[in-house]
């Protein structure tokens, strides 16, 4: 296992720009995750003619990586609790490359859904890591903007992966496409050799000195002593059991992890990044070529309307964007709905499917990762943190594998209208049940989750 704290910042690098160097290069973990959900929708009308497949099985050959990121999200929590963030996150990177490489080499069916099936573990394991190892290395005043870095990386991993695909479409080098997420992951595993361990993960293992050192590399010389004060403070409050979270008030923080991961999913969202083509097609665009063309429009909007909710979460707070973000999905959907009702469609369809991304990317998108790496005790947060995370994986399963069959049984109008339901509902919870977290420190966020359940008792 690497050596957790012998590392150094490169020389002549000011705190604030470690602290943003580190935010930046975990966030590659994101973009792994975004290109390697994404890759699949253009390169598979190619190795389905490769292998030969039936549709049954090409299903098989693309849903696999979500069963991956299912089991890789209920590890990881387990993982880097014991082992750490920085060696966690290091051999992800590593088992990224490799399986990537092994994805593209693969030499027919068995090997290509074992291959992708253990990417999907990465990725279970990098979208519940990314998100928690930058929280607990951020400054509680930007930690909304920094954490958010992971669903920029996402998005920009998803439109690299749509550009790659539609620039090796010509010479059908579908092989390439899954290998050219080598890169990334060799930039990941060389940047995280120099990254600090997590102080907080350090403080709860003991190694008081290591901790300290690493909260001054990450700038706080000041507040160093005064932050691993309140870690410790609250780490004896802890009992590291897992069954800590279900008693009263981390009961709460269980019920609004796994509530946000859901709603995430079941309002639709990657009905629209996973099946984009096949909903303008419907709308009307014609031709496959503008359908992609479309797709790729989505890619960069989401990516756009990323930056501005970067700007915006730790000035407005997480809470605002979140319900101006589901209003707007709730809205915009039902528009949606109503286009198709009323055959306007083409271009109306286009601009709602448009709308909709920038209601997601300014809201559940980037908050829901966000507030994951906020919500849980320091001792169990990895694995509280794979609990709502596979709670997203698994919706998201459920979404992607019934939608198709929803548009077929209830058409492209009620099935638009039911997300746009459910939006609603993910609007109501948050106003009841999510608290704002902007500008508060992970300790000040847990004990506030702690006086909830003396309160109740
Ligand atoms: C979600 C993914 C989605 C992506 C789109 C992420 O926050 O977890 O399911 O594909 O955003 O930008």
């Amino acid at each position: 296992m690497p050596n957790t704290t012998a590392t150094h910042p490169p020389s002549g690098l000011s705190p604030k720009a470690m602290v943003f160097l580190t935010a930046a290069t975990a966030a590659l973990g994101g973009l792994l995750f975004g290109y390697d959900t994404a890759v699949i929708s253009g390169a598979q009308l190619f190795f389905k003619s490769s292998f030969h497949l039936s549709d049954t099985q090409l299903e098989l050959a693309v849903g696999v990586v979500l069963l991956g990121a299912m089991l890789g999200a209920a590890l990881g929590g387990w993982l880097t609790d014991r082992l750490g963030r920085k060696s966690v996150l290091l051999a992800t990177g590593v088992c990224f490359g490799v399986f990537s490489l092994w994805t593209g080499l693969s030499t027919g069916l068995a090997t290509f859904v074992a291959a992708r099936f253990l990417v999907g573990a990465c990725i279970g394991v990098a979208s519940m890591l990314t998100p928690l190892y930058i929280s607990e290395m951020s400054p509680a005043r930007i930690r909304g903007a920094l954490v958010s870095l992971n669903q920029l990386a996402i998005t920009v991993g998803i439109v690299v992966a749509y550009g790659v695909d539609y620039a090796l479409a010509a010479r059908q080098d579908w092989r390439m496409m899954f290998i050219s997420a080598v890169l990334p992951a060799i930039v990941l595993v060389t940047g995280m050799l120099f990254l600090p361990e997590s102080p907080r993960w350090l403080a709860k293992k003991g190694r008081r000195e290591d901790a300290l050192n690493n909260f001054r590399r990450l700038g706080r010389e000041d507040e160093a002593q005064q932050e691993l004060a309140d870690v410790e403070r609250v780490l004896r409050e802890e009992t590291g059991k897992f069954s800590e979270l279900f008693r009263p008030g981390f009961r709460i923080a269980v019920w609004i992890g796994v509530g946000l991961a859901v709603f995430q999913q079941i309002t639709g969202i990657n009905t629209i990044i996973y099946y984009a083509p096949t909903i303008l097609r419907n709308a009307g665009f014609s031709s496959a070529r503008v359908a992609i063309l479309g797709t790729v429009g989505i890619g960069v909007v989401n990516v756009l309307a990323t930056v501005v909710s970067i700007l915006l979460i730790d000035r407005l707070g997480r809470k605002p964007l979140l319900l101006i973000g589901c209003l707007g999905q709730a809205a915009m959907l039902g528009y949606v709905g109503y286009s198709f009702a009323h055959h306007r469609h083409g271009l109306a369809v286009f601009a709602g499917v448009l709308l909709y991304i920038v209601f997601f990317a300014i809201s559940l998108g980037p908050v829901v990762w966000l507030m994951l790496s906020e919500i849980y005790p320091t001792k169990i947060r990895g694995a509280a943190m794979s609990l709502a995370t596979f709670a997203n994986w698994f919706a998201n399963w459920v979404v992607t594998v019934t939608f198709l069959s929803l548009l077929d049984k209830l058409g492209s109008v009620h099935t638009f209208w039911l997300f746009a339901i459910l939006s609603i509902a993910a609007m109501l919870f948050c106003l009841w049940l999510v608290p704002e977290t902007k500008g508060r420190s992970l300790e000040e966020i847990e004990e506030s989750f702690r006086h909830l359940g003396r309160a109740k008792a």
